[in-house]
C-alpha cells in the first residue's frame, strides 16, 4: 500500500501509545513459561508481539484477551509442550532469538522460521553461545533462520563476554541459563536494553567498563501482573515530528523511560529539544512518566559510539531530525543497522538521496548534507516499519508531502499510527 502524506503546520495534543515492544514479549513469555495464570495490561498489539502469542500459544500456554488485559496461564518450569508444526516468528528477531534460548532447554525437538526479511539475518550470534552452553541448536548452512533445536541431556552454565552489543543475544543466554542450577555468568561492555534482567531479578555487578550479569534457576519466573509501559521507539517519531513542525506542543503519557533505552531522549536534547519529563513513577523495576515536547530549533551534534545501542532502533528518526537541523548529520559505528528488518544505512540513505541530500555512505554508517528537495517525494519502507515511519515523519515535515511504498510495515510495531496522527494534528 503507498500512503500519501502531506506537510502538517502544527500539532497538539495528548497520546497514550501501546505497550513497549521489548518489554511485551518478555512478559508474554515470561507469563507462559511461569506456573499459573498472570495478567498483561497495555500489552503491545504489535505484529511482533502477536507472533510470540502465537508461538506460545503453539507449546501449549493459554492465552486470552479480556478488555484491555491479556491473560496467560503458564505451564512452569520445563513444561512447555512440543509444538506439532514450526514456530512462525514472522518478522521478529525478539521472538526468534529469545525463544531460542527457551527451547534449548525443554525436552522436545522444536523448529523456529519467519519471514522472507527474518530468515536473511543472523542466528549464529545466538546459535554459538547456546551450543557453548550445550544446547543443540542448528542453524541453516548460511547461519540464518530455519533453527531446529533438539533436547540435551548436557545443557550446563557458561561464563561468557559479549562479542557484540545485542540484549537479543545477551537475553537468549539468560533464558536458557535461569533452567539450571549453576549460575552463568555474562559479561557486557556496552550497555543494550536490560529489561530481560529487570524482569526477572536477575543480580548485575557492575564493572569498572560494563557490568556482569548471573543469571541460574532462582531467577526463573513467577506468575505476575503488569501494566506495561509505552513504547518510547514509537514515541520518537511523534517527538520529533512535534518538535519540528511550528507552534507545536504534545503530551505523550505514560512512556518507559528506562535508562538503557532514553539515548534518543539525551540526544535529542543535547540537539536543542524542548523535552520534559513529568509524573514519573517506578513499576516492576521499570521507570515511566510523561514526555512533554515543543517546537524547537535544533543543531546536529556529534553522536558518540557508546550511545549505539541505546539508540539502534531511533536511528531512522533520528538521522530525519538531523536533516532539519543545523549543519550535517552524521552516524558512525552502527553496522548493526546493516541486518535489522532491512539494511537499515542502505534504506535510510537511498530515501535520503531521492529526497535530493549529498549522502556518504560508510560500512557502519553515513552521513547527510544538503537542503531536501521541495518536490513530493515517493519513499520507499522496504518492508521496514522503522523506516516507514521515519520516513512518513519527512513527508509531513516536507512543503509539498510525500508518500510512503510497503506502508503496511508499521503493523509490525504499531498498527495505530495514523490514527494517532490523525488525534493530533
Ligand atoms: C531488542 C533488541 C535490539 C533491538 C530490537 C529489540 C530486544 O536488537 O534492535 O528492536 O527486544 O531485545 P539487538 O539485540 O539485535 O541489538
Amino acid at each position: 500500500m503507498i500512503k500519501e502524506f502531506i506537510k502538517i503546520n502544527s500539532l497538539k495534543g495528548k497520546l497514550l501509545l501501546p505497550g513497549d515492544k521489548s518489554i511485551s514479549h518478555r512478559a508474554v513469555m515470561f507469563a507462559a513459561m511461569a506456573n499459573g495464570k498472570s495478567n498483561i495490561s497495555n500489552c503491545s498489539n504489535s505484529e511482533d508481539v502477536n507472533s510470540t502469542m502465537n508461538c506460545f500459544k503453539q507449546l501449549g500456554a493459554e492465552i486470552s484477551f479480556n478488555d484491555k488485559t491479556i491473560e496467560i496461564i503458564g505451564l512452569g518450569f520445563k513444561n512447555l509442550v512440543k509444538s506439532n508444526s514450526n514456530l512462525d516468528a514472522g518478522n521478529s528477531g525478539t521472538t526468534a532469538r529469545l525463544i531460542s534460548g527457551i527451547l534449548s532447554a525443554q525436552n522436545f525437538s522444536s523448529n523456529i522460521n519467519g519471514d522472507e526479511s527474518l530468515s536473511a539475518r543472523p542466528m549464529m550470534r545466538i546459535v554459538k553461545p547456546l551450543q557453548s552452553m550445550g544446547a543443540k541448536i542448528k542453524a541453516s548452512e548460511s547461519g540464518t533462520l530455519p533453527i531446529t533445536i533438539n533436547p540435551s541431556d548436557y545443557l550446563h552454565a557458561i561464563d561468557y563476554e559479549m562479542e557484540i552489543s545485542s540484549a537479543q543475544v545477551k537475553s537468549a543466554i539468560i533464558l536458557a541459563a535461569i533452567h539450571l542450577s549453576e549460575t552463568t555468568s555474562i559479561i557486557e561492555r556496552n550497555p543494550t536494553r536490560n529489561h530481560t534482567e529487570n524482569m526477572l531479578g536477575v543480580k548485575t555487578e557492575k564493572l569498572l567498563d560494563g557490568k556482569k550479569i548471573f543469571a541460574s534457576k532462582e531467577n526463573y519466573p513467577n506468575p505476575f501482573e503488569m501494566t506495561i509501559p509505552s513504547d518510547i521507539s514509537s514515541a520518537s517519531f511523534f517527538i520529533v515530528l512535534t518538535l519540528l513542525s511550528k507552534n507545536s506542543e504534545l503530551i505523550i503519557q505514560s512512556v518507559s523511560l528506562n535508562e538503557t533505552r532514553t539515548g534518543i531522549l539525551e540526544i535529542l536534547k543535547r540537539m536543542g529539544a524542548n523535552i520534559e519529563i513529568d509524573n514519573i513513577i517506578l513499576e516492576n523495576g521499570e521507570m515511566r512518566g510523561d514526555i512533554i515536547v515543543k517546537s524547537s530549533k535544533l543543531k546536529n551534534v556529534d553522536v558518540p559510539s557508546s550511545i549505539i545501542p541505546n539508540i539502534i532502533d531511533e536511528i531512522p528518526i533520528l538521522s530525519v531530525a538531523g536533516v532539519f537541523a543545523e549543519g550535517n548529520f552524521r552516524i558512525s559505528k552502527a553496522k548493526e543497522l546493516r541486518v535489522k528488518e532491512s539494511d537499515r544505512i542502505k534504506s535510510i540513505c537511498n530515501n535520503f538521496k531521492l529526497a535530493g541530500l549529498n549522502i556518504v555512505e560508510f560500512e557502519d554508517g553515513f552521513e547527510i548534507s544538503g537542503i531536501p528537495t521541495n518536490a513530493k517525494v515517493a519513499y520507499e519502507s522496504y518492508g521496514d516499519h522503522r523506516i516507514a515511519m521515519a520516513f512518513a515523519v519527512m513527508a509531513m515535515l516536507s512543503e509539498f508531502g510525500g508518500s510512503v511504498n510497503q506502508f503496511e510495515a508499521v503493523n509490525v510495531s504499531n498498527p495505530d499510527f495514523l490514527n494517532q496522527i490523525k488525534a493530533i494534528v
